[in-house]
């Protein structure tokens, strides 16, 4: 399925995985796509009135190069999308195709070492404790301006977590072949080391 060098990255909300992922991408000099970015466009465009199988049927480039996208709101009805096995399809060969340009590729979101690209050469697994992710998305979201308690930053990652998990279609989970990295206590060089570390222990042996 897929003809360049992939390397897959899930992970749970605010684990680390966007950070680990542009960094990869950048050392190695693969592309980067952030999947979630597509289910976040399709999220936002429910929250404007439109139905989302259609939302994702009709997503363009453009669609994803939005500021907007990364709002509280936008995360929770992304999440709420994902589990609509009609949006999932509808993404699918995207992901793929951009999986298997040439020069290789980094993408990062839920089921890529499961679904979207289960033959990656690569697959990680970056996670971290639901408080120490809850932690972060507050400092970034504090530093953005954007108004919020601790509390309901991790209710919103728990409730999240729960949806993400639980769903009967492309669920987070680790495929059985990823390498965990949990980044709880690491730095983000120790996690962005430990992810380069396993990406040339592959190409090394190849
Ligand atoms: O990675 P993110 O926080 O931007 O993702 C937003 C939501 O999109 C996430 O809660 C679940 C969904 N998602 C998914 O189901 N599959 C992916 N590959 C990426 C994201």
């Amino acid at each position: 399925m897929s003809n360049g060098f992939t390397v897959a990255i899930d992970g749970p909300a605010a684990a680390g995985k966007g950070t680990v992922s542009k960094a990869v991408a950048a050392h190695f000099g693969f592309a980067h796509l952030d999947t979630g970015l597509l289910y976040r466009a399709v999220g936002a465009k429910v929250l404007l009135g439109m139905d989302a199988a259609v939302a994702a049927q009709t997503l363009v480039p453009d669609d994803l190069d939005d500021d907007s996208l990364r709002t509280p709101e936008v995360a929770q009805a992304a999440s709420k999308v994902a589990i609509i096995a009609q949006v999932r399809a509808a993404l699918l060969d995207f992901q793929r195709s951009f999986a298997a340009r040439a020069g290789g590729a980094v993408l990062d979101g839920r089921d890529i070492g499961t679904v979207i690209c289960p033959q990656a050469q690569v697959k990680l697994f970056v996670t971290a404790s639901a408080e120490e992710r809850a932690k972060r998305r507050f400092a970034e979201l504090s530093g953005r301006g954007i108004a919020s308690s601790f509390e309901a930053v991790l209710a919103d990652v728990r409730a999240r977590d729960a949806r993400d998990m639980e769903r009967v279609e492309a669920p987070l989970r680790p495929a059985a072949d990823a390498t965990v990295i949990d980044t709880s206590d690491l730095t983000v060089d120790q996690a962005v080391g430990a992810a380069i570390a396993a990406v040339d222990a592959v190409r090394g042996s190849g």
